[in-house]
């Protein structure tokens, strides 16, 4: 049969409609981005690399950048043609700057593959995020900590620069489950920080612990907040309830800024929980963190960070004026490559298929709760999530060891080991757990 361009634009619309339909609540929302076929990617990609200028064929006398060594990585390796991501990898593109700023400043040689990067964030703050259109900026960081780390520093100087604060009329609020990117923030950043106690079984943050402690930091002085909550802590891939934290806040008149660190629930949440309100149309959220190198099995360096417009201003760099656009990223020079093989995912997949993927893994990760219930043996696990941390009473050391758990502490005893259900892990594996821990039960 003769595939025109006409039948594959009705299957488009076909499927972006049964994904509107799939919706069944007032509150479920569609989130559609098309699937393109290899040729197709490979196409933009190739297109966006030309549109760059390129250190081969054009006179590109003042940057420092160049192609990689071509010893080690020559450029005319047959394989190359089809394979888009490492031809740019070895194309070098720089993507400093944030480009959804104002494409126009941007360093004119990369072009090309920033109009990527361009259509990645849209995707991501648009579709996953449910944003308004063209209403978010954002870049793709080294990681997830600089993610978190950027939105800290946004915040910090929003609340300096808008409301005269002083450094110590700040601090950085988060619970005791997330990320050590927060302690790391508050030292760079010279913020106070507030760790909120979390209930040791169902690892939701304290709601006295939380009022307590604010009311404490107002009697010394704080009056103004940033405030991270997870979207799936790292360990316990626990998800910390907005409205508590939020609603004391605005009852109380008192100022503060949201942060969600999404670092790894941001590529699975959003697609398992269609009822998800983690997302830009929460008017209290500001910014999220997302990582392609966790869920989306993305190389290193693919951190994401995405923010309402009118907030990276606070972290101009106005001393970079050597950089068109001049620079409001942490790390400067960063590799368009990562952006492509990110948009590269997303694409292959479509938001269907990642749906699906998504899906998969939650339901693996049912199938190995329901034995450990039978098995009696305790753990916790956010059912949208596709982590599982057990008690460690339950994990003798060497069966920690033989599988690769990780454990909440190497510094003290641990209390609980994890198990995450990424692609990798094989049913006759988990199986194989489930038969060394019984015979540990008993
Ligand atoms: C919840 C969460 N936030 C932030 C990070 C930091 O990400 P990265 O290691 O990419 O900097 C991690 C890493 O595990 C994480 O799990």
């Amino acid at each position: 049969m003769l595939i025109t361009e006409n039948f594959i634009n009705d299957q488009r619309a076909f499927f972006k409609k049964e994904d509107t339909l799939f919706c069944k609540t007032k509150k479920e929302r569609s989130m559609y981005w098309e699937k393109y076929s290899h040729d197709e990617i490979k196409r933009s990609i190739f297109d966006a690399l030309k549109q760059n200028g390129s250190y081969d064929n054009q006179t590109i006398l003042g940057l420092p950048g160049t192609y990689l060594d071509r010893e080690a990585f020559y450029d005319d390796a047959p394989f190359l043609k089809d394979a888009p991501f490492l031809s740019a990898l070895i194309a070098n593109p720089n993507h400093i700057g944030c480009h959804t700023l104002s494409p126009a400043d941007s360093l004119d040689v990369f072009k090309g593959t920033q109009s990527i990067e361009i259509d990645l964030i849209k995707l991501c703050a648009e579709e996953i995020f449910a944003g308004e259109k063209d209403e978010q900026d954002g870049y793709v960081a080294p990681g997830g900590t600089e993610a978190n780390i950027q939105a800290q520093w946004i915040y910090r100087n929003y609340f300096m620069k808008e409301h005269n604060a002083t450094i110590d009329q700040i601090a950085l609020v988060y619970s005791e489950d997330s990320h050590y990117s927060m302690p790391k923030g508050a030292n760079l950043l010279n913020l106070q920080s507030i760790v909120l106690s979390v209930d040791e079984n169902t690892r939701t943050i304290s709601q006295s612990d939380f009022e307590n402690k604010i009311t404490v930091a107002q009697k010394n002085g704080v009056k103004y907040f940033i405030v991270v909550l997870n979207l799936s802590t790292t360990m316990f891939g626990s998800v910390d309830e907005i409205s508590p934290v939020v609603n004391y806040f605005k009852i109380n008149n008192i100022p503060f800024k949201l942060h969600i660190d999404a670092a790894f629930g941001g590529f699975i949440y959003p697609f398992t929980n269609p009822n998800s309100e983690f997302t830009f149309r929460n008017a209290d959220i500001t910014s999220f963190t997302i990582d392609g190198h966790k869920m989306l099995q993305s190389p290193y360096g693919t951190g994401i960070f995405l923010i309402r417009k009118g907030y990276m201003k606070y972290v101009c760099t106005d001393e970079a004026q050597y950089v068109p656009g001049k620079d409001y990223t942490l790390c400067g020079s960063r590799s368009g490559a990562n952006a492509i093989s990110v948009w590269m995912i997303l694409r292959i997949h479509g938001s269907s298929g990642w749906k699906v993927k998504m899906l998969g893994l939650v339901d693996k990760t049912s199938r190995l709760c329901s034995k450990l219930n039978e098995l009696k043996i305790e753990y916790f696990r956010n059912p949208y999530v596709n982590i599982v941390a057990i008690k460690s009473k339950h994990v003798p050391k060497k069966i920690a060891e033989k599988y690769h758990l990780v454990a909440d502490s190497y510094e003290h005893e641990p209390k609980w080991y994890k198990i995450v259900m990424m692609p990798h892990v094989k049913q006759g594996a988990i199986d194989s757990l489930l038969n060394d821990l019984a015979t540990f039960a008993g």
